[in-house]
């Protein structure tokens, strides 16, 4: 009724124009008017998918599309089933970013090998023991241990010894994360004898052509060989994570639903995936002119949380620190819907400025102890609990190998 008035309103003031003004201006009212319908079909349409048992790809791109309202029932339902699979818990991972050198040319990454404004550093072993030791005694359970990727024998024999000298140093107590790229099967499998049990490798994009335009083209940055890596993973028996960057230039709502649908197939079982941010020290920073605002960038990768949360129901889910880059409560969030994961940061504060893969990263001036207070603060803000002491391993891991 309303909108046959307003027609008739417009029809009336467009009544001294030309026939065909008059025929643009109605086939604009005509489009709105199905906007309006469709919004009201897609209204119910998000509430009947949410309940379908087999999400496909385009139900997910509409998922992720949500705002407003819809993206409020979408939200309501990934808290659901957070709490009924995985509960109010949020466990911590101490993150270590032990050095900043890389071998490999990613072209939205900060640290990028051909990046020569980057002041390069290592943290000595004492140091990557100290900042275990301070996620061991703060109960933190799980550290993670993170660099720029090599794969050189110095480098491998180094994280070996690394691993060993960290469960020493904790009585075996704490839980290890690498999160250190593309390596053989042998170094993986050598890692995992030494202590590691979880291992988290981006997937980046699972749409090849995409991951094709964000990397250089070489064997370095091969997709066949990334998937290989996470085969691996899997069938030496890591816990095996993977994520994706969401708002890349060129990247689609399908792509994303895509990489949610990869993530499922391949029966992962820890996800960490963030905004892309750009960074003007990268090559891709010229690409910055095509890029999704950066609230979309934001809202969508919350709906891709919840979303995951939803097809895989008992996985670990991060609270990506990329969200906090963009909205200061940007991982609480997170938590809220769906993310049952974070990773305080505990390397020396003295090189936090230099790990910059992405602009605005914060906790860049903060120490341990600041961000394991602040932390705390937050989860409580969020209405979560941190799992203080426990190692919080992904209860799809041990129900898949069940
Ligand atoms: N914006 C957001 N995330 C980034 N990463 C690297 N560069 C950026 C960026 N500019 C992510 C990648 C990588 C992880 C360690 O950091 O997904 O796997
Ligand atoms: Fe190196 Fe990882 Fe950055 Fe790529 S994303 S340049 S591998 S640190
Ligand atoms: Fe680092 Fe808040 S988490 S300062």
């Amino acid at each position: 009724m309303v909108l046959d008035a307003s027609i008739l309103l417009i029809l009336h003031t467009y009544q001294d124009e030309s026939i065909e003004v008059y025929i643009d201006f109605y086939n604009s009212i005509t489009l709105t008017c199905l906007c309006l319908v469709s919004f009201k079909t897609n209204n119910m349409t998000i509430q009947d998918i949410l309940q379908k048992e087999e999400l496909d790809t385009k139900d997910i791109a509409t998922l992720l599309q949500t705002e407003g309202d819809e993206q409020k029932l979408l939200f309501a339902k990934a808290q659901e089933v957070q709490l009924e699979y995985v509960g109010r818990k949020v466990f911590y991972r101490g993150l270590v970013e032990f050095s900043n050198v890389c071998a490999k040319n990613c072209f939205y990454c900060g640290i990028r090998k051909d990046n020569k404004e980057v002041v390069r550093y290592h943290l000595e072993d004492k140091q990557v023991l100290e900042a275990a030791r301070f996620a061991y005694e703060n109960n933190y359970a799980s550290i993670v241990l993170q660099a720029g990727e090599r794969s050189d024998d110095f480098f491998v024999d180094r994280v070996d010894r690394l691993l060993k000298d960290i469960k020493v140093l904790s009585n075996g107590e704490l839980g290890i994360t690498v999160s250190l790229g593309e390596q053989s099967d042998q170094t993986y499998q050598r890692w995992f004898d030494s202590g590691a049990h979880r291992y988290l490798l981006r997937i980046e994009s699972s749409n090849k052509v995409l991951y094709n335009q964000i990397h250089p083209d070489n064997d370095a940055h091969d997709f066949e060989n990334r998937v290989r890596c996470l085969h691996s993973l899997k069938k030496i028996g890591y816990q095996t994570g993977t994520g994706v960057m969401v708002g890349l230039p060129w990247q689609t709502y399908d792509d994303l639903a895509r990489d949610l649908l990869f993530m499922r197939d391949f029966d992962i079982d820890m996800c960490g995936m963030g905004p892309y941010i750009e960074h003007h020290q990268t090559p891709l920073f010229q690409n910055r002119a095509q890029l999704w605002p950066i609230e979309t960038r934001f809202s969508v990768t919350l709906n891709m949380i919840a979303v995951l949360r939803i097809l895989m129901k008992d996985i670990n889910i991060a609270a990506a620190t990329a969200l906090q880059a963009i909205d200061p409560m940007g991982r609480e969030k997170a938590l809220r819907i769906g993310a049952n994961v974070i990773m305080p940061n505990v390397t020396p504060t003295l090189h936090r400025k230099d790990y910059l893969l992405y602009e605005n990263k914060p906790c860049a001036d903060e120490g341990a102890e600041d961000c394991s207070n602040c932390l705390s603060m937050r989860i409580e803000l969020a209405d979560r609990e941190v799992g203080y002491g426990e190692w919080g391993d992904s209860k799809h891991f041990m129900n898949r190998k069940d």
